[in-house]
């Protein structure tokens, strides 16, 4: 059996996976088993940051790997403790609790925000208000606080406690914390499996409004926008939020799993020992890729994020073909006038690696892609989108 055929036969069926079989790769260069090149827009869904096998991130991840591979959370150990440093110094935040993935990182907020608010307004304020479209994960909480309808589906009983309402509806948000007892509101500043799409600066003050006047935590989900991709660390900086709770992951170990939840001020010490624990969570070989990846998100790298987001929109943005291109950084979402997936396949056959957002194409590539690549990747693009319009 060839490899696509042993992936059919003896994975679970929880992918719509692309006809292709990945082989191997380096930076945003990847190949697949035939030997067939592509430039990769996708970077793992935001995973690969810094490319396929970026050397000073391999040499951090294999020294620690030499050193040891894990140690449990009974002990110190530096690169866990260095990762948790330069996030909180990085962010204004005050303290992390690492876990594996992303929906592990917003269920220690969801748990956090829940015991805060027990604890300061009463054990009734166990609400968390999400919004639609959004997405939080794949556990039964995170799906419960996920508010697309169809993700839901055949799950019942998802555990209670969270409601949603519409992006852009401030007056719907004010009137249900007045309604019920809240204890936060949790967005993620891009709805990226939502379709891409900012939730824009008058409803993030709206929010932050909301939050200050009803007393309640903010939650960021930064889980697949943080880590540089917006251009900023975060990208609740572009709106000058100042969340609670803050959830990141995939970019974040630079390739391998890694979740981590930061605290602010009002939130930091909430959790004491026993009340929430992970046996891999801060794992010591992904933090020591997280100090890696922390280190080099510098002004210059930021700078470089927000000139191949420039480049994109330039050449995409309206061109024939693309009626839009919506999201910030190198979370972008193009909006095409015919189905998303088979034009995604189209692209693959043409060696361009892209991931798809509801009925959009979603570009989310290594932060450092090297312009030329992004060029021809671009091209290749603009002349697929132009073709399916004739
Ligand atoms: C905004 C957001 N939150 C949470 C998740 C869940 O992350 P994970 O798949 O690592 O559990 C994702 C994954 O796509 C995401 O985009």
């Amino acid at each position: 059996m060839c490899i696509t055929q042993l992936d059919r036969r003896y994975l679970a069926g929880t992918y719509a996976r692309f006809p292709m079989e990945f082989s191997h790769g380096k930076g945003s260069t990847v190949y697949d088993r035939s030997g067939k090149e592509y430039i990769d827009l996708g970077s793992g869904i935001a995973v690969n940051i810094f490319g396929l096998g970026d050397e000073s991130w391999k040499a951090a991840v294999t020294a620690q790997l030499d050193s040891y591979q894990h140690c449990s959370n009974l002990y110190c150990s530096e690169p866990v403790a260095k990762a948790a440093q330069l996030l909180c110094e990085k962010s204004g935040m005050e303290r992390v609790f690492f876990s594996n993935s992303g929906a592990e990182a917003n269920e220690c907020a969801i748990k956090a925000a829940r015991k805060w608010a027990a604890e300061h307004k009463g054990p009734e304020y166990q609400t968390i208000v999400t919004l639609n479209k959004s997405f939080h994960g794949r556990t039964l909480a995170t799906l419960a606080a996920t508010g697309q309808e169809v993700y839901h589906k055949d799950y019942a009983p998802l555990p209670t406690g969270f409601r949603h309402v519409d992006v852009g509806n401030a007056a719907q948000l004010e009137q249900l914390v007045r309604e019920i007892p809240c204890a936060a509101v949790m967005i993620e500043c891009v709805q990226g499996e939502g379709g891409v799409m900012p939730i824009g600066q008058s409803y993030a003050d709206d929010i932050a409004r909301i939050c200050k006047k009803y007393e309640l935590l903010l939650i960021c989900d930064e889980v697949q926008l943080g880590n540089g991709r917006s251009g900023k660390l975060f990208g609740y900086m572009h709106y000058g939020l100042q969340p609670d709770l803050v959830t990141t992951a995939k970019g974040l170990g630079g390739g391998l799993p890694i979740g981590a939840t930061l605290f602010g001020a009002r939130t930091a010490d909430t959790l004491h020992p026993g009340d929430h624990g992970s046996t891999f969570g801060g794992n010591p070989v992904c933090c020591a890729g997280a100090v890696e990846i922390l280190s080099r998100l510098d002004e210059k790298l930021l700078e470089g994020v927000l000139e191949r987001e420039k480049y994109i929109r330039q050449e995409l943005d309206g061109s024939p073909g693309i009626l839009a291109v919506n999201g910030m950084g190198l979370m972008l979402g193009l909006s095409i006038p015919f189905p998303a997936r088979p034009f995604a396949e189209r692209l693959l056959e043409k060696g361009v690696l892209v991931t798809t957002a509801k009925d959009k194409i979603r570009l989310l590539p290594a932060l450092n892609i090297p312009m030329e690549q992004l060029k021809k990747a671009v091209r290749i693009i603009k002349d697929c989108a132009q073709e399916e319009t004739v």
